[in-house]
C-alpha cells in the first residue's frame, strides 16, 4: 500500500490546512486540499462576523460550505472561531453594550454555533487571541473585555468556554493564540502567560481540552526545542495541542532578511519537516495544520512563499520533506 498524501499517512494525528470556500470551484485547489490533508478549518467563514453579520440572525451558509467540503471528502472539520477581538461586525464593536448584554451576546453566539455543528466539528477555537503581546500579558482590550470580572465573577474567556461545553459536550474546546509556540527564547513571555491562564482555568474548573499554537513564523526561526517542551507541558496538564496556523514566511521585512532561492526552499522544507516531526514525537500534539496550503492563496504578502505548495499547486520541497517524516 503506497500512501502518498500527508493526511493518509498518519491515522493518529491530523494533518490539516485552512481553506477558503471561495476557491473550491478551482479543481486544483479543492483537489490538492482533499488529496493531501485529513482536516480543514475555514480561513474566515466560521468567524463571528461571517455567521452573525446582523445581530441575532445566524447565517451558516459560508461556514457550511467548508464543513460540507470536509464531510464530502472524509476529512475532519475544525471550527475557528467563536470569540475574537478582531474582525467583528460593526454592530458588535460599536454597540456600546453593557457587560450583562455582552455576556448574553457571547453566550448566545457560542451556544448557537456549537449546537448547530454538534457532532460535526472535532474541535472549536472557542476563544482566539485574547492575551496581550507584552508583560504583564493581561487580556487585550477589546469589545469582549468590557465583560467585567465583577459582573460574572470571572472573565469573558471563562464565559465562552462554559457556554461551549454546555452546547456541545463532545466538541474539544481550544484556546488559540500567536507568539505562544515556544516556551524558550522569542516567545517565552507570552507562552508562559498562556500556560498560566490555561492552568488557572483548569484549576478553577473551566472546561478546556486543548491549546492552539498558531505559528505564523518564518524560515529563520529557531523553533524546535522550545516548541516540543511547550507542547509537553500542556500534555502534562492533560491537554491536547494543535499546531493551528503554521506558515513559514520568507521576507525582507522587520529586520528579517530572506531571499528566496532553491536553498531557501530546502531550508523551509526542512523546518516544516522538523516541526511535523516534533508533533509526531509528542503525544499531546494531535493536529499539524498550516494556514492555507498553496502560495497562490495565502493571507501573507505575495512573494513571501510561506506554504508547502507553490502558486501552481506544485509541491515545494516542504511536501517531500514532510512525507519523508511520516
Ligand atoms: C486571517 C485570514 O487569513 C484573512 O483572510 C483575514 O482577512 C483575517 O484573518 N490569526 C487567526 C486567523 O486566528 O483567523 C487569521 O486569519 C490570521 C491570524
Amino acid at each position: 500500500d503506497t500512501l502518498t498524501t500527508l493526511g493518509d499517512k498518519t491515522t493518529t494525528k491530523y494533518v490539516g490546512a485552512a481553506v477558503n470556500e471561495g476557491w473550491f470551484s478551482d479543481a486544483s485547489y479543492s483537489g490538492t486540499a482533499s488529496d493531501y490533508y485529513n482536516l480543514v478549518t475555514a480561513e474566515n467563514s466560521c468567524k463571528f462576523s461571517a455567521i452573525q453579520h446582523t445581530q441575532g440572525s445566524f447565517d451558516f451558509s459560508s461556514c457550511d460550505q467548508v464543513q460540507k467540503f470536509a464531510e464530502d471528502n472524509s476529512m475532519a472539520f475544525r471550527g475557528h472561531n467563536t470569540c475574537w477581538g478582531v474582525n467583528n461586525p460593526s454592530w458588535l464593536d460599536n454597540g456600546n453594550f453593557t457587560s450583562p448584554e455582552l455576556v448574553d451576546i457571547l453566550e448566545n453566539h457560542v451556544t448557537t454555533v456549537l449546537k448547530y455543528y454538534k457532532g460535526k466539528a472535532v474541535a472549536w477555537d472557542v476563544v482566539n487571541e485574547a492575551i496581550s503581546d507584552a508583560a504583564p500579558y493581561d487580556l487585550k482590550l477589546n469589545t469582549w473585555n468590557n465583560i467585567t470580572a465583577d459582573e460574572v465573577n470571572t472573565n469573558y474567556v471563562d464565559v465562552a468556554f462554559r457556554a461551549a461545553r454546555q452546547a456541545d459536550p463532545d466538541a474539544k474546546l481550544f484556546y488559540n493564540d500567536y507568539n505562544v509556540a515556544s516556551s524558550q527564547g522569542w516567545s517565552q513571555g507570552k507562552s508562559d502567560a498562556m500556560y498560566n491562564m490555561v492552568k488557572s482555568m483548569l484549576d478553577r474548573g473551566v472546561p478546556i481540552d486543548g491549546v492552539g499554537l498558531q505559528m505564523h513564523v518564518g524560515t529563520g526561526y529557531d523553533l524546535v526545542d522550545g516548541v516540543k517542551a511547550n507542547m509537553e507541558r500542556y500534555g502534562d496538564l492533560g491537554l491536547e495541542v494543535h499546531i493551528t496556523e503554521l506558515d513559514l514566511v520568507c521576507s525582507q521585512k522587520n529586520g528579517y532578511d530572506c531571499v528566496w532561492s532553491d536553498d531557501m526552499e530546502k531550508q523551509q522544507g526542512e523546518l516544516y519537516a522538523t516541526l511535523l516531526q516534533a508533533c509526531l514525537d509528542t503525544e499531546a500534539c494531535t493536529n499539524f495544520e498550516t494556514w492555507g496550503f498553496t502560495d497562490a492563496h495565502s493571507w501573507l504578502e505575495d512573494g513571501t512563499h510561506p506554504l508547502p505548495f507553490d502558486e501552481n499547486y506544485d509541491q515545494k520541497k516542504a511536501v517531500g520533506s514532510m512525507l519523508d517524516t511520516l
